[in-house]
């Protein structure tokens, strides 16, 4: 019996992918991972119940283990547990860390992030961590009969509903919101002010209507795949806790339109890749109207005086102006905690319609699978 849920995955319904439909769901699929969980303006996440927060009390250090989108989602993760919490947190692609030596800090919590919670090499890491030391393993799914799931002391269900695109579009969103009430949680069992807890929830509780804002721009964004269709390289540049973001826009771009693209942190620029800065290859900037903003503007100086094609996405407020080789496309994020989720939106339309430009097959991209159950 295929559930309403799962009937609804297999059906396309009015949208030419599965990947398209995925990223319009985004809107109520954030509402969906924030349902119960924020009940008058207050964080609460039920499932993880109170031996969680025994484990929140005493920990030290979190390290997070996961692979492609979710390795993405876990870097971003680090700049807010880092910032709000003080607290060390390490980020590692699991296929490193199952088998190297580790050296594990005391009191630490091992996080897993999956979509499929059936990866091989992030499931071989956490059986591995088991013999660690470490106080508990967390798990950050969005399936809930999964291996990682069963395998973990505590579970935080991501709720994106049966992802199909092998390119992960919706499961990552929801992964950020889940891992930022993860972190609120862990806060607020070590006394993290109400204030700070109800500017997150705000932004929270804004991040559908946001991510419905940059939806309504996919036709500038189809536009705008045209000037990247042809190229055979792309660069994405970002800061801080837009870095991870840039890394995911590549990925999305690489995956579905087998365009060769990477991405760099834009303070790295000068130490290398600014050689390969020519007009062919655009550079496209995740350029949010934070306290980086004045950096991440000389380093897109120093990619246009060198002929570079630029694509700034910026805030309004951010003030960038276009001009010849510069092309800036508007982005309205109005809260600097949940900036990463919406610019990760423009960053997952642009890679879809340039792969429908290059007619690859988007929902199944050659050589990929959706869960990568073998090593
Ligand atoms: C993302 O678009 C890719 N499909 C891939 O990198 C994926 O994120 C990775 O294989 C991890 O999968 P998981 O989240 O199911 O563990």
């Amino acid at each position: 019996e295929v559930s309403d849920l799962q009937h609804d995955a297999v059906d396309k319904g009015k949208y030419r992918h599965f990947m398209l439909k995925e990223i319009f769901e985004q809107p109520n699929v954030v509402a969906e991972t924030l349902e119960g969980r924020v009940v008058d303006h207050q964080v609460y996440i039920e499932t993880l119940g109170e031996n969680a927060t025994k484990v929140f009390e005493q920990l030290d250090a979190i390290q997070i283990i996961a692979c492609g989108t979710s390795y993405h989602a876990a870097l971003v993760a680090k700049y807010w547990i880092e910032h709000y919490l003080k607290l060390p947190c390490l980020v590692e692609i699991a296929s490193e860390y199952r088998y190297r030596e580790t050296a594990v800090l005391p009191n630490s919590l091992f996080v897993t992030i999956s979509q499929s919670g059936e990866t091989a090499d992030t499931l071989a890491a956490l059986k591995k961590s088991k013999d660690e030391g470490y106080l508990a393993s967390l798990t950050v799914c969005n399936s809930p009969a999964s291996s990682m799931v069963r395998e973990s002391d505590l579970t935080l269900l991501t709720r994106a509903g049966a992802e199909i695109g092998v390119a992960s579009t919706k499961a990552f969103t929801a992964q950020l919101v889940s891992l930022l009430l993860l972190m609120i949680s862990i806060g607020k069992a070590k006394g993290m002010k109400s204030s700070i807890e109800h500017e997150f929830v705000e932004a929270l509780e804004h991040l559908p209507h946001e991510i419905q804002l940059a939806l309504d721009q996919a036709k500038e964004l189809e536009k705008l795949s045209g000037a990247f269709a042809e190229k055979h390289h792309t660069l994405f540049l970002g800061r801080g806790q837009q870095y991870p973001i840039a890394m995911e826009a590549a990925l999305k771009l690489k995956e579905i339109s087998y365009i060769h693209a990477e991405a760099y942190a834009a303070g790295e620029l000068k130490h290398g890749p600014l050689a390969l800065i020519d007009k062919e290859m655009p550079t496209v900037v995740v350029a949010p109207n934070d306290n980086l903003l004045e950096k991440l503007k000389s380093n897109v100086e120093e990619v246009r005086s060198r002929g570079g094609s630029l694509f700034v996405f910026a805030d309004k407020s951010a003030n960038i102006q276009a001009s010849n080789g510069i092309t800036v496309f508007p982005v309205d994020s109005q809260y600097a905690i949940t900036a990463p989720m919406v610019y990760t939106i423009p960053m997952q339309l642009l890679s879809y319609y340039v792969a429908v430009i290059k007619g690859t097959d988007v929902d199944q991209p050659r050589n990929l699978a959706k869960s990568v159950t073998v090593e």
